[in-house]
C-alpha cells in the first residue's frame, strides 16, 4: 500500500487541480490581461504526459481531479484525456473527475463528458446581463454559455455556477442570480476576487466585495442555514430555506481556509504549485521526461509536497492590496 501524500502541516493531499492549457477564448478582467501572450504549444505537456502524471498522483492517494485552464475545453483532443482518466473512476481509485469551465464549449462536449464519468461541472458566470457579460469577459457571448449550461443539464451533469463577487458590478444582481440558479436547480458559489495577475489600470481593491457583506445581504432576505457538508474544495455552504438551494462561499480574504487545504495545482507545463497564493513550486516535467521509471516521479512529487506552505499571503487589509501575485490565475488554473 502506497503511503498517502502528507504535507509538512499534516494535511493530506487528495485533490489535484490540473490546468491543461493556459489558453482561453475569453479574457475575464480579473484573470487575464487583454493582450495575453500564451505559451508556445511545444511548452505544454502532451496529453500522454498529463495522463502519466495524473495517474501517478492517483496512485499516491489523489481522489479528486479537477481539470481547469485557461479554458480546458479549448485544448485540442481534450476528450481523449477525460476518456483515459475515466479508468481511474472505474477502478474506484478516483472518486471524482470534474472540470471548471467558462461554458463556451459545453454545448459541444456535455454528452461526451457525461460518458467519460464526469457528473458535476462548475461553470464560471458572473452576470446574467449580456452587455455586462461581454464587458467582464472582454468579448464573451452570454447566450452561448447559457446554451452550454442547458446542454450540460440535459446530459445529466450537475451544474454549479461560480460567480466572482465584484463590487458595483454583480452586486445589484445578487438576488437575480440566486433566483435564476434556484429556478434551474443549480447551486451557486461566490468567490472573493483575489489580487492576481497584472493589474495594470485595474484596482482589485475597487472591485473587492467581501462575502461577509454579500452574506449579510442574503440573510436580510432569506433564512440561511449553515451546512457542514463540503465538496472537497474550499467552499463553505449555506442552504437558503426559501429556495432549498445551496450557496457556497469561497473566502480567501475574509476567512482563510488554508488550515484544511487538501489541494495542489499542476500547470500545463508540468510545474506543481503548492498554493494559489504563493510561489512555492516544483518542476515535474524534468523527472517526467528523464525516465519512464514511475518511482522517480513519485519521489519528485513527495519532495514537492514538502514545500507546501502553511497558507497564502493575499491581503486587502489597511485598504491596500498587499500580497498580490503577478502570476495570472489562468496559469495555475484558479
Ligand atoms: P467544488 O468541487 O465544487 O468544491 O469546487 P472547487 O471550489 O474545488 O473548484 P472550483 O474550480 O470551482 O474553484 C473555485 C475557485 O475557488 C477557484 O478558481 C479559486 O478561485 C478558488 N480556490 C480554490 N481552491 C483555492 C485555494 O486553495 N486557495 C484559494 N485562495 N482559492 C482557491
Ligand atoms: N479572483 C477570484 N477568482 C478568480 N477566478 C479567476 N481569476 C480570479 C481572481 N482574480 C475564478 C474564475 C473561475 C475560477 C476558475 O477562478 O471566475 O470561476
Ligand atoms: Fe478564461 Fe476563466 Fe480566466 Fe475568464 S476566468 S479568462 S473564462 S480562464
Amino acid at each position: 500500500m502506497t503511503a498517502p501524500l502528507i504535507d509538512p502541516f499534516q494535511r493530506a493531499i487528495s485533490y489535484l487541480r490540473v490546468s491543461v492549457t493556459d489558453r482561453c477564448d475569453f479574457r475575464c478582467v480579473y484573470c487575464m490581461a487583454e493582450n495575453m501572450t500564451f505559451l508556445p504549444k511545444k511548452e505544454l505537456l502532451t496529453l500522454e504526459e498529463l495522463d502519466r502524471l495524473c495517474s501517478t498522483f492517483v496512485r499516491l492517494g489523489v481522489e479528486k481531479l479537477r481539470i481547469t485552464g485557461g479554458e480546458p475545453l479549448v485544448r485540442r483532443d481534450i476528450m481523449k484525456f477525460f476518456n483515459s482518466m475515466s479508468r481511474h473512476l472505474e477502478s474506484g481509485a478516483l472518486k471524482e473527475l470534474t472540470l471548471t469551465t467558462n461554458g463556451s464549449q459545453l454545448e459541444r462536449f456535455a454528452d461526451d463528458l457525461y460518458a467519460a464519468g464526469v457528473r458535476r461541472v462548475n461553470v464560471s458566470l458572473d452576470t446574467l446581463d449580456e452587455q455586462k457579460f461581454a464587458d467582464v469577459t472582454r468579448w464573451g457571448r452570454l447566450p452561448q454559455v447559457l446554451r452550454g449550461i442547458d446542454a450540460a443539464q440535459k446530459a445529466g451533469l450537475r451544474v454549479k455556477l461560480n460567480a466572482v463577487a465584484l463590487k458595483g458590478f454583480n452586486e445589484p444582481e445578487l438576488f437575480d442570480i440566486v433566483e435564476w440558479c434556484a429556478s434551474r436547480d443549480m447551486d451557486l458559489t461566490w468567490i472573493e476576487v483575489m489580487p492576481m495577475g497584472d493589474l495594470g489600470n485595474e484596482d482589485r481593491l475597487d472591485q473587492y466585495w467581501s462575502l461577509k457583506d454579500l452574506r449579510r445581504q442574503l440573510a436580510e432576505r432569506y433564512t440561511l442555514t449553515d451546512l457542514t457538508e463540503r465538496t472537497g474544495g474550499p467552499a463553505r455552504y449555506v442552504r437558503i430555506e426559501e429556495t432549498g438551494q445551496k450557496i457556497g462561499f469561497i473566502t480567501p480574504l475574509t476567512h482563510n481556509f488554508c488550515e484544511s487545504c487538501n489541494r495542489v495545482r499542476l500547470t500545463c507545463t508540468g510545474e506543481l504549485f503548492m498554493c494559489l497564493g504563493q510561489e512555492d513550486r516544483a518542476d515535474l516535467r524534468a523527472p517526467l521526461r528523464m525516465s519512464d521509471n514511475d518511482a522517480l516521479l513519485e519521489n519528485a512529487i513527495r519532495d514537492a509536497i514538502k514545500l507546501k506552505p502553511k497558507g497564502h499571503d493575499f491581503d486587502y487589509s489597511r485598504q491596500t492590496v498587499a500580497g498580490q501575485m503577478t502570476r495570472h490565475m489562468s496559469h495555475t488554473g484558479g
